[in-house]
């Protein structure tokens, strides 16, 4: 994406570098423009230094003494995918809530047709203010979409909110406004398993798998870029991502139930969790004590989530399953297929301890029509949205 990082004059503007520097690391470029009290507080060379692109003042159109100038503020307003003023004073706020463009930046803002979005920090005073709050209600009417600040002890030593919003959220927020939504995905009600499932022996030990959860976390993100309202049951410890509605579970049984409650209102499932096959047959409510020679534990089955929700898939119904291969892998993944009665099955090789906790992966798809070109390798959260612009495709055909 090429994002606009438009910086006004609080003390928040410190925290601009770090997410100009986050948004470049994901590879966005991203170009940033300094009110003339913004400079006051971060300097140019910084930016230009973490973005490795130009950084611009709050003069427009700087060279129209030239034999053919350029004109500034249009380029820039074309250039962008998305204008993003982090942080937001309470005079930026206004001035683009009015029409009124007396620098660079606002000028820009007035011009642009890309996505804008803003993350506003001052004082709770002036956040509570009347006028503030009518201000953002008139931009959020132009389609804009804001960061709420958090609540906390500001600079000024006053507590309340104000406080910028997390860095990282920022950034999720403008990869959602960002990505271009997917006609068949906007707006549905997509449901995603993540995660490993853990079956409990006793109060301290459990059987568990490798699986971390990233993939599936990484899908509920695409998934949720492209539009789709996202219902997440997380199994794992990894943090739950950014504006996606989550539910923690720990067991197979607990995933289920999750599921269950959800599945009905689905237009879709994503089944990535790696669920535990069996579970000990008895949970012991105190600590198993060890004994002498070999130790028997009795497993049940647990469980099959998939099935049980694909059995009750109706027509308007799509779901999407992921098999963990280490051989035969097209082979499994067709008779999981048929077997489940699922729309595709996502295969994953998992020979020599590959795709748990790895940074980069790749996955075939198989349908009713046999394998697919597969996706990937690539880091995860690239491979997530190759899935998604796959099977994006695949609905929108379908609907045609
Ligand atoms: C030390 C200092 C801190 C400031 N912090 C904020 C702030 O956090 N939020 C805000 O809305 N204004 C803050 N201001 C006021 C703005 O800098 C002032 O309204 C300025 O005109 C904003 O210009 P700009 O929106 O073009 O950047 C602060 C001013 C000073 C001197």
């Amino acid at each position: 994406m090429q994002i606009i990082l438009g910086i006004t004059g609080g003390v928040a503007a410190y925290k601009s570098a770090e997410l100009a520097r986050l948004l470049a690391n994901q590879g966005h470029r991203v170009r940033c423009i300094l009110t003339e009290a913004g400079s006051r507080f971060i300097t140019p060379l910084t930016l230009t230094s973490l973005t490795g692109e130009p950084c611009y003042g709050a003069n427009p159109d700087q060279g129209e003494w030239r034999a053919q100038p350029s004109i500034e503020h249009i380029e820039l307003a074309r250039w962008a995918d998305l204008v993003a003023v982090v942080p937001a004073t309470a005079n930026i706020l206004g001035k683009a809530a009015n029409g009124l463009a007396s620098d660079l930046l606002s000028t820009v803002l007035l011009a642009t047709q890309a996505p804008v979005l803003w993350a506003p920090a001052m004082n709770t005073g002036m956040w509570d203010h009347p006028a503030v709050q009518a201000n953002l209600q008139r931009l959020r009417s132009f389609g804009h979409a804001v960061v709420e600040p958090a609540a906390g002890i500001m600079a000024c030593g006053e507590e309340g909110t104000g406080k910028l919003a997390d860095v990282a959220a920022i950034a999720e927020a403008i990869q959602v406004h960002g990505t271009p939504k997917l006609r068949c995905l906007n707006g549905r009600r997509v449901l995603i398993t993540a995660g490993p499932t853990r079956e409990d022996l006793d109060p301290v030990r459990t059987l568990t798998n490798r699986s971390t959860g990233a993939m599936g976390i990484e899908l509920a993100r695409a998934f949720r870029d492209v539009g789709a309202q996202v219902q997440l049951v997380l199994g794992g410890d990894l943090a739950a991502p950014w504006g996606v509605e989550t539910v923690r579970v720990r067991s197979a049984q607990q995933m289920l139930e999750a599921c269950e409650a959800r599945w009905a209102d689905a237009d879709g499932l994503v089944a990535a969790a790696a669920v535990a096959d069996q579970r000990p047959e008895a949970l012991s409510p105190e600590k198993v004590k060890k004994s002498d020679g070999i130790e028997t534990l009795n497993l049940v089955r647990t469980p099959d989530i998939l099935a049980q929700l694909s059995g009750r898939k109706r027509s308007d119904q799509w779901v999407l399953g992921f098999a963990a291969e280490s051989e035969k892998h097209l082979e499994h993944a067709k008779a999981k297929l048929e077997k489940k009665g699922l729309d595709a099955v996502l295969v994953n090789d998992v020979q020599h301890g590959k795709a748990f906790g790895a940074q980069a992966n790749a996955l075939t798809p198989v349908t009713a029509q046999g394998a697919q070109p597969t996706l990937g390798p690539l880091p995860k959260d690239q491979l997530a949205r190759a899935v998604v612009q796959w099977w994006g495709h695949r609905l929108d055909l379908r609907q045609d």
